[in-house]
C-alpha cells in the first residue's frame, strides 16, 4: 500500500508514547514460564506482539486479552507443552532468539521455529552457539537459518562471551541460565538494552551485573507479579525526529520508558543541538528491577552533525535510520559506524535506509559499518520502499513531513509490525 507524506505545518501538542515492543515480548514470555498468572496492562497491539501470545499459546500458556490488560497463565518454567506444528514467529527477531533459550532448558520435546521471508534471512547461529555449549540440540537450515528445531534436555551452565553486543543473544542464554546446572554468565562487549535483566530480577531470580558481566542464578518458579509496559522509545522517536526537523514544532511525549539502555538516541539528539527537555536514567546506573518513565517536552531547532561510534550503537540501534535522515537536515557531515548489525536487522539497514533516503535526494554514502550523511539542510522527497521492515516505513512518513517535495512510502502497512496507531498519532499532532 503506498500513502503520501506532504510537507506540513507544525507538529503540535501531546502523543503519549505506544507500549514497547521489547518489553510486551518479555512479559509475554516470561508470564508463559511463571506458574501464577501475570496480569500485564499496556501489552503492545501489534503484529509482532500478537506473534509471541500465539507462540506461548501452542507452548500450553492461556491468554486472556481484554481491552485494557491482558492475563497470562503460564506453565510453569519446566513444562512448556509439546507444540501441535511449527512456532510462526512471523517477523519477530526478538521471539525467534529468546524463546529457543527456555524451550532449550525442557526436560524432553522438540519445538520448530519458522517465520516470514525476513525472519528467514536473519541468522540464529548467534543463539545455537551458545545454547549448544550448553548441551542443547539445535538444527537450523543451512546451520543458521529458520526454520529451526531447538531439543530440549538438561543444561550445563556457561561463561559466554557475547561475539557482537545483542540483547537477544543476551537474554536467550540468560534465560536459558535459569534451566541450567550453575550460575550462567554473559560478557557484553558493550551495554545493550537491559530489560530482560529487569524482570527476571522482578521475578525473583538472583541477576547480578558487574561491569561487562551479567549473571543469573538457576531458578524453580518466576514470580513475575503485575506488570505495566511502559513507551516505546524507538516508535516514540519517529514523533520526536518529526518535531525535530518540521519548522514551528513543538510536542510533548508521554509515557516513555527511560532506561538508559534505551535512550541512546536522545544524547545523540541533544549532541546535534536539539532541544529536547525530559528526565532520563542516568547512563550506567546500577541494575534495578524497575523500568522508569518519562515525558519528553521536544521543538524544532537547528542540527549540527555528529559521530556516532560502536559503544554507542547498542543504545540507539533501531533509531539509527533516523539519525541517518537527521544528518540530511544537519549541518555538516554525520557519520555512524560499528553498526554492521544494521545489516541483519528485519532488511539490511544499511542498504536500504542508504539507497531509500538517497531516492529521497540524499547525500548519503553506506561503508561496511554504517555510513556518512553530508547535510544539505533539506531533503527533496520522492518515493522510498518500505521492503515490508516496518522502520523504514515510518522513516519514509517522517522524511516526507520535512521534506520539500513530500514522500510516497511504498509499503506503508509495515509499521502495523510494531506500531500500527503510528499513521493515526502523526495525524492528531499534525492537527486538522
Ligand atoms: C531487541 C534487541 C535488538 C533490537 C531489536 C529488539 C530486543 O536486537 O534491534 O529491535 O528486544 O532485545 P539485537 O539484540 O539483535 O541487537
Amino acid at each position: 500500500m503506498r500513502r503520501r507524506f506532504d510537507p506540513t505545518g507544525p507538529l503540535r501538542g501531546t502523543v503519549a508514547a505506544p507500549p514497547d515492543k521489547s518489553l510486551s515480548h518479555r512479559a509475554a514470555l516470561l508470564g508463559a514460564m511463571s506458574v501464577d498468572p501475570v496480569r500485564v496492562t499496556g501489552y503492545l497491539d501489534a503484529a509482532d506482539t500478537s506473534s509471541t501470545l500465539v507462540a506461548v499459546e501452542a507452548l500450553g500458556a492461556l491468554v486472556e486479552r481484554r481491552a485494557d490488560s491482558l492475563t497470562i497463565r503460564g506453565t510453569g518454567l519446566r513444562a512448556a507443552a509439546p507444540a501441535a506444528g511449527t512456532i510462526d514467529v512471523g517477523n519477530a527477531g526478538t521471539l525467534m532468539r529468546l524463546l529457543p533459550g527456555w524451550l532449550a532448558g525442557q526436560p524432553e520435546g522438540s519445538w520448530t521455529l519458522d517465520g516470514d521471508a525476513s525472519i528467514r534471512r536473519r541468522p540464529v547461529d548467534r543463539i545455537a552457539e551458545p545454547l549448544r555449549a550448553m548441551g542443547a540440540g539445535i538444527e537450523a537450515r543451512d546451520g543458521r537459518f529458520a526454520p529451526f528445531t531447538v531439543t530440549g534436555g538438561p543444561l550445563s551452565s556457561i561463561e559466554y562471551a557475547l561475539p557482537v553486543a545483542s540483547a537477544q543473544v543476551k537474554s536467550c542464554v540468560l534465560i536459558a541460565g535459569l534451566l541450567a546446572s550453575g550460575e550462567t554468565t554473559v560478557i557484553e562487549p558493550a551495554p545493550s538494552r537491559d530489560h530482560t535483566e529487569r524482570l527476571l530480577a522482578r521475578s525473583g531470580v538472583i541477576v547480578r551485573r558487574a561491569g561487562d558481566r551479567v549473571t543469573v542464578c538457576p531458578q524453580d518458579e518466576l514470580e513475575l507479579g503485575e506488570l505495566r509496559v511502559p513507551g516505546d522509545p524507538s516508535s516514540a522517536a519517529f514523533h520526536v525526529v518529526a518535531a525535530v526537523l518540521v519548522p514551528g514544532s513543538r510536542i510533548v511525549v508521554t509515557g516513555m520508558a527511560a532506561n538508559w539502555t534505551r535512550v541512546g538516541f536522545l544524547r545523540i539528539l541533544e549532541r546535534m543541538g536539539a532541544v529536547v527537555v525530559g528526565e532520563l536514567e542516568p547512563p550506567h546506573a546500577p541494575l534495578s528491577s524497575d523500568e522508569p518513565i518519562t515525558e519528553l517536552d521536544v521543538a524544532h531547532g537547528p542540527l549540527t552533525g555528529t559521530i556516532v561510534e560502536a559503544d554507542e550503537v547498542p543504545l540507539a540501534i533501531d533509531e539509527l535510520p533516523l539519525v541517518a535522515l537527521l544528518g540530511c537536515f544537519a549541518e555538516g557531515k554525520t557519520v555512524v559506524r560499528g553498526a554492521a548489525e544494521l545489516r541483519v536487522k528485519e532488511t539490511d539497514r544499511i542498504a536500504t535506509v542508504v539507497d531509500g533516503l538517497r531516492g529521497l535526494g540524499a547525500n548519503i554514502e553506506a561503508t561496511l559499518d554504517g555510513f556518512v550523511v553530508q547535510g544539505g539542510g533539506w531533503l527533496r522527497g520522492g518515493v522510498i520502499a518500505s521492503h515490508g521492515d516496518h522502520r523504514l516505513a515510518m522513516l519514509g512518513a517522517v522524511a516526507g513531513l520535512a521534506s520539500r517535495e513530500g514522500v510516497e512510502v511504498d509499503g506503508i502497512e509495515a509499521a502495523a509490525v510494531s506500531y500500527p496507531g503510528f499513521e493515526a498519532d502523526l495525524a492528531a499532532l499534525l492537527g486538522p
